[in-house]
C-alpha cells in the first residue's frame, strides 16, 4: 500500500473510531439518585380513574346485570373487577364528564325494573336504562376496593339536587332520604372521598363565564355536603372546583382569586384541569392502529405539553395558595385519538397501543414530579373509552399496555419522590425533537427504592447507569414493557403482546447498570 492508500485507511479507522466513542457516549445515560433528599409524597390518587357514563364505558364494559351469562357480582363483571384490583384504583370519577351536568341521580335509584329509560343526550343519544345508578357504583368502588369521586350536576341540575343526593349517599341519620337508601338495600351510609363541583362549566358544563361559575360555585360548595359522621373529623369529603381545559390561567386566576378571599360559608380543596393529548388539535385525527414511528414521536411531543401545562397553572395557584392548600386535580388526560372505523363515533372507541403505554409512563412521570401541588389525576376513561386500562366485546376481556403501565406503577402509590438527576440526551426524527430518555424515583414506606426509567428512542436501546447517595444498593430486579413496534396492540385473539417480562438488572459496588429497551417503559427496585 502506497503512502495515500495508507492515509485513506487511518482516515477511515479514525471516522469509526469516532462515530464509536460518539456512539457510546450518546447511548449511556448516567443517572444520580438522591435518596438523602426526599421530596413530595407521590399521592395515590394520582393514578385514579374516570369512568362516565359513555359508549360502552359503564354498560357493557363494567355492568353487565345480574341476569348477564357472563360472570358477575350483582350486575358487575367479575373479570373486570379482578383486573381492577390488581392496579390498586384509588379513586374513581363518576358520572362525567360532560355526562354530569346531565345526570339527575334520582332517576338511577330503586328497583331496577322501576327506574326510567332517558336519553343520554352527551353521548351519542342513546336510550340509557339507568340500571347502573348510585347504588351500584357504590358496589362497584366496593369491589374494586376504590373510593368514589362524584361530579354533582351543576349545568341542569340544582344545589338542592345535589344536596340530596349527598345526604342519600351519606346520611346516618334517620331521615327521608337515608330511610330511602335503607329500603334499596343499604343501610350504612356511604364514605364519599371527593366532590367535583360540576365539569368543564366553561363548555358542556353550561359554558358558563369564569365569574358565573364562582358564583355557583360558592352556592355548591356552601349547600352541598358529606354528612356521614365517621367523615366529620377525619377523611373529610375533598370539594374541588373547575378548572381550564387550555393553557390560558384567567379561570384558574378568578377560582383562586375568590378562594383567597372565602369566608367561613364556603371552601374548596382542589382545582380540577384537564388536558388530552390531540397531537393534531381538534378534530382529533390521530391514528390509534397502524401507524408509524412519525405519529409516535409527534404524539410523545405533544404529550409533554403536559408538564408546561402545570406550570402555568400553578404559577396562578402559587400567587394565591403559596401553602398549597389546595390540590391541582388533573381528572381528565390522557391520549384522545380518532374513533376506531366501525364503531359510534360518540363512544370514543380507540385501540390502544405501545405509543399509549409510554405516554402514560411520562405523564404520571411529570405528575410525580410536580407531586406537591398535583396530589390527584384521572385517567380518561376506564373501560372502553378513550385511552382505556380496559377493553371488552361481550364475554372477552382483554388488557391495554396502558393497563401495565398502571400496574408496574402500583409501588409508586403513596412513596416519597426521590430526585434523579440525568442528561436526557436528544432524539431527533421528523423535525421533532425529543428527550431520549426520562426517569424518576421513589422511596416506598418501607424504605425500597423504585426506579422508572422510560426509553422515548423507537430504535436504540439505552444503556442506564446509576448512582446512588444516601443508600447503598446491593442488588437490583424489575420489568420492562415493550413490543416489536410502536403501535403493537393487544387483542382479544392476542391478548399478551404488550405484556410486561423481566430485565435484567446488576448492582457492583453500589452502581446500577442495565439496558432499556427501545419504546420501553422499566421500572427496577433495588434492594439495600
Ligand atoms: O372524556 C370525554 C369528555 O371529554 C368528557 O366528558 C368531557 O369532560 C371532556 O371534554
Amino acid at each position: 500500500m502506497n503512502f495515500s492508500g495508507v492515509r485513506i485507511v487511518l482516515r477511515i479507522f479514525l471516522l469509526m473510531l469516532t462515530c464509536a466513542v460518539a456512539l457510546s457516549a450518546q447511548e449511556t445515560v448516567h443517572l444520580s439518585i438522591d435518596a438523602s433528599k426526599p421530596g413530595a409524597k407521590i399521592d395515590r390518587n394520582i393514578f385514579g380513574q374516570f369512568a362516565e357514563n359513555l359508549g360502552h364505558g359503564l354498560y357493557e364494559g363494567i355492568w353487565v346485570g345480574p341476569d348477564s351469562l357472563i360472570p358477575n357480582t350483582r350486575g358487575i363483571r367479575n373479570d373486570v373487577v379482578t383486573a381492577l384490583q390488581a392496579i390498586k384504583v384509588p379513586n374513581v370519577r363518576w358520572p362525567g364528564g360532560c355526562f354530569a351536568d346531565q345526570y339527575h341521580w334520582r332517576k338511577g335509584i330503586g328497583p331496577a325494573d322501576k327506574r326510567p329509560a332517558t336519553l343520554n343526550s352527551a353521548w351519542g343519544g342513546v336510550v340509557d336504562t339507568n340500571s347502573f345508578g348510585t347504588d351500584e357504583f357504590m358496589d362497584f368502588m366496593l369491589q374494586i376496593g376504590s373510593q368514589p369521586y362524584v361530579s354533582v350536576n351543576v349545568g341542569s341540575g340544582t344545589p338542592q339536587e345535589a344536596s340530596e343526593w349527598l345526604e342519600y349517599m351519606t346520611a346516618a341519620a334517620p331521615t327521608a332520604l337515608e330511610k330511602e337508601r335503607a329500603a334499596n338495600g343499604h343501610p350504612d351510609p356511604y364514605k364519599v372521598g371527593f366532590m367535583g363541583i360540576g365539569n368543564e362549566s366553561w363548555s358542556c358544563g353550561g359554558d358558563m363565564t369564569a365569574d358565573y361559575y364562582v358564583s355557583q360555585l360558592k352556592i355548591y360548595s356552601r349547600f352541598v355536603d358529606n354528612v356521614n359522621p365517621s367523615q366529620k373529623n377525619a377523611n373529610q369529603m375533598l370539594k374541588i372546583a373547575v378548572g381550564p381545559g387550555f393553557p390560558e390561567t384567567e379561570w384558574t386566576e378568578a377560582v383562586m382569586k375568590a378562594w383567597k378571599s372565602h369566608d367561613w360559608s364556603w371552601n374548596i380543596d382542589g382545582l380540577s384541569v384537564h388536558w388530552y393529548t390531540t397531537p393534531n388539535g381538534w378534530p382529533v385525527s390521530t391514528p390509534s392502529v397502524g401507524f408509524g414511528v412519525e405519529d409516535y414521536t409527534k404524539t410523545l411531543k405533544s404529550t409533554l405539553f403536559m408538564d408546561d401545562f402545570l406550570r402555568k397553572q400553578e404559577a396562578v395557584m402559587d400567587k394565591y395558595d403559596p401553602e398549597k392548600k389546595i390540590a391541582l386535580v388533573v381528572d381528565e388526560w390522557g391520549a384522545w385519538h380518532a374513533p376506531l372505523s366501525g364503531t359510534n363515533k360518540d363512544f370514543l372507541v380507540q385501540q390502544n397501543s405501545l405509543r399509549d403505554a409510554v405516554l402514560a409512563a411520562l405523564n404520571l412521570n411529570i405528575f410525580a414530579r410536580h407531586a406537591d401541588r398535583v396530589r390527584m389525576t384521572n385517567i380518561a376513561q376506564m373501560v372502553n373509552v378513550l385511552q382505556a386500562m380496559i377493553m371488552t366485546d361481550k364475554e372477552k376481556m382483554v388488557l391495554t399496555p396502558t393497563y401495565y403501565v398502571y400496574k408496574m406503577y402500583v409501588p409508586f402509590q403513596d412513596a416519597t419522590f426521590v430526585p434523579v438527576d440525568f442528561d436526557p440526551g436528544t432524539l431527533h426524527r421528523d423535525g421533532i425533537t425529543l428527550p431520549r430518555i426520562d426517569a424518576i424515583a421513589a422511596k416506598d414506606s418501607s424504605g425500597k427504592l423504585w426506579l422508572e426509567i422510560t426509553n422515548l428512542d423507537p430504535e436504540k436501546p439505552v444503556e442506564i447507569d446509576a448512582g446512588f447517595t444516601g443508600l447503598t444498593a446491593k442488588s437490583a430486579k424489575g420489568e420492562t414493557l415493550t413490543a416489536s413496534a410502536v403501535d403493537s396492540v393487544n387483542t382479544f385473539e392476542k391478548p399478551s403482546t404488550v405484556m410486561p417480562k423481566p430485565v435484567s438488572a446488576s448492582v457492583k459496588n453500589g452502581r446500577l447498570t442495565l439496558t432499556v429497551e427501545p419504546k420501553s417503559v422499566t421500572v427496577i427496585s433495588l434492594e439495600q
